[in-house]
């Protein structure tokens, strides 16, 4: 095969060498509602997900990342926070969440905690005491402003869901405030340094009990020029929180990162940068010096197609690479519909596992994806969500039970399909399942320095077949992914380690890739 891009250094293959922790974990996302309830309300809490880490530690996983879990009125099921130091009531308390982090390290799993720091809830003390008048001394903490001359929002910006304006009219001050979500999630003003001050105190009050770091919501918003310059009026009506960038944003990065800098454990920061173009992504990556790791949402949005997934592999390299930039990839959240359901069959998700789990970045899974799960079909009655992501956010199963290891027959949403197939204790029990196909590529991961930190060069390959090596220093791997539902002709020998349907694995490659197949290949030398 010929090499048709090549990239990126060869970094060492001493993983301990002082490789940073999050280039090599893989990380998985915990939407703690969902989950596992130890309670008995239907809603997943902590203590649900201490009684399960041993599941991840089995799985493979380095590390979790924990959906908001904090006081919260719950307009945006966590994501319009009330008290960022403290756990909703729903979810436990602070000293289960020190459990949480103490059962998690025991294990080798790392903790990262989500922090919302775009806007908070409008129940929050501080947004009550902003509202109370135009003259408190929170007023300038959020984004207060006048009226346009014909009495219309201040400016032109588009809210996420619903396509109305960014801005609601509080009527008793008569000004505006700018919310680029809910109603109830009032932004901040970052501008103001007493809110710097206040939020990195958040910051400290997580890293001083123990986290590992951050995902950091809406990240690329922090930074607002006051003069809140219309958005282009081609643009609208994309929502504003789509298209947010600013120059503020990479100085308030800079000192959030000399803060985590200055604690032991290099703990770090993953943004949430969505910005539908990997260029912006990147400048929030600074010069070593912003985010460690932003997620990049153009593949998650890709088809599942060769050429497709080929352009979003070159492009992230070619925007990340000269930066020094580490790539990260996710195909599923709590944001979006499961892969399992955007792609249309298992096979296609067992080949994306492979793809996901091979590429070079740090892998972003979301509970769930490991057992192949679909969205719930969510009856209209039982819908609650503004943004209409219930689908994914039904509650794992854990096993074939009428309950599938919940306390409640009817959790918060209905269960997603199949649940009595699709559940851990089933696949566990099934060497051929979806689970197993994830940590046979996780423990395949640890092994090899190739596909932890090596380097990646795409292949030349049969029509609708992606290819890629993964090298580092005298270890090699080859990954092939078959996007078309046809066996295709394959001309690389070597040994099969991992098959998307587990065919073949420990034996030499056929010289054809099944239909909707992917393997990683030790090849011949
Ligand atoms: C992104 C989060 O992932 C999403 O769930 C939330 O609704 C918005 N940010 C607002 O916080």
């Amino acid at each position: 095969m010929r090499l048709i891009a090549t990239a990126y250094p060869v970094e060492s293959a001493v993983m301990s060498g002082g490789t940073p922790w999050w280039k090599t974990a893989v990380i998985y996302q915990v939407y703690p509602r969902s989950f596992a309830d130890s309670g008995g309300d239907g809603i997943g809490d902590l203590p649900g997900i201490i009684a399960h880490l041993d599941h991840l530690a089995w799985l493979g996983v380095d590390a979790l990342w924990l959906s908001p879990f904090y006081r919260s009125p719950m307009a945006d099921f966590g994501y319009d926070v009330a008290d960022y130091c403290d756990v909703d009531p729903l979810f436990g308390s602070l000293a289960d969440f020190d459990d949480l982090v103490s059962a998690a390290h025991e294990r080798g799993l790392r903790v990262i905690v989500d922090w919302v720091p775009n806007h908070t809830s409008d129940q929050h003390p501080w947004f009550v005491e902003s509202r109370s008048g135009r003259d408190s001394p929170k007023r300038d903490w959020y984004v207060w402003r006048d009226p346009a001359p014909d009495g219309g929002p201040p400016n032109n910006w588009v809210e996420t869901w619903g396509g109305g304006p960014a801005w609601t009219l509080d009527p008793a001050s008569g000004q505006y405030y700018l919310r680029l979500f809910l109603p109830a999630q009032p932004d901040l003003n970052w501008q103001n340094p007493e809110v710097r001050h206040a939020m990195f105190d958040v910051v400290r009050f997580w890293l001083d009990r123990g986290v590992d770091g951050f995902r950091i919501d809406v990240v690329h918003a922090l930074g607002k020029d006051p003069a809140l310059p219309d958005d282009p009026a081609e643009l609208i009506p994309i929502p504003h929180s789509a298209l947010h960038h600013d120059p503020r944003t990479h100085a308030i990065l800079r000192e959030l990162r000399q803060l985590l800098d200055a604690y032991p454990g290099e703990p770090m920061m993953v943004g949430e940068v969505y910005l539908l173009d990997t260029h912006l992504v990147a400048e929030h990556y600074g010069d070593g010096d912003e985010l460690h790791l932003a997620f990049n949402f153009p593949p998650l949005y890709c088809p599942w197609e060769r050429d497709a997934w080929r352009d979003q592999i070159e492009r992230a390299e070619a925007e990340l690479g000269p930066r020094g930039a580490w790539p990260t990839w996710v195909l599923s959240n709590h944001d979006n519909r499961r892969h399992r359901t955007r792609y249309g069959t298992e096979a296609r998700a067992r080949a994306a596992a492979v793809l996901l789990l091979t590429l070079r970045g740090t892998p972003f899974l979301y509970a769930g994806e490991e057992l192949g799960l679909e969205d719930a079909e969510v009856p209209a009655e039982r819908r609650v969500d503004p943004g209409d992501r219930d689908g994914c956010r039904a509650p794992l199963p854990w096993n074939a039970d009428p309950r599938h290891g919940w306390p409640v027959a009817d959790p918060w949403l209905p269960w997603p399909p199949h649940p009595d197939e699709l559940n851990v204790a089933t696949e566990q029990a099934d060497p051929g399942s979806m689970l197993h196909l994830y940590r046979r590529l996780l423990a395949e991961r640890h092994r090899s320095a190739a596909l932890a930190t090596g380097a990646c060069a795409l292949l030349e390959a049969p029509p609708g077949v992606l290819a890629y090596e993964r090298v580092a220093d005298d270890d090699r791997l080859v990954v092939l992914v078959n996007f078309t539902d046809q066996a295709r002709p394959i001309r690389v020998t070597g040994t099969v380690l991992v098959a998307s349907d587990g065919q073949g694995e420990g034996l030499g490659l056929s010289g054809e890739l099944g239909a909707d197949q992917a393997v990683v290949v030790r090849p011949d030398r």
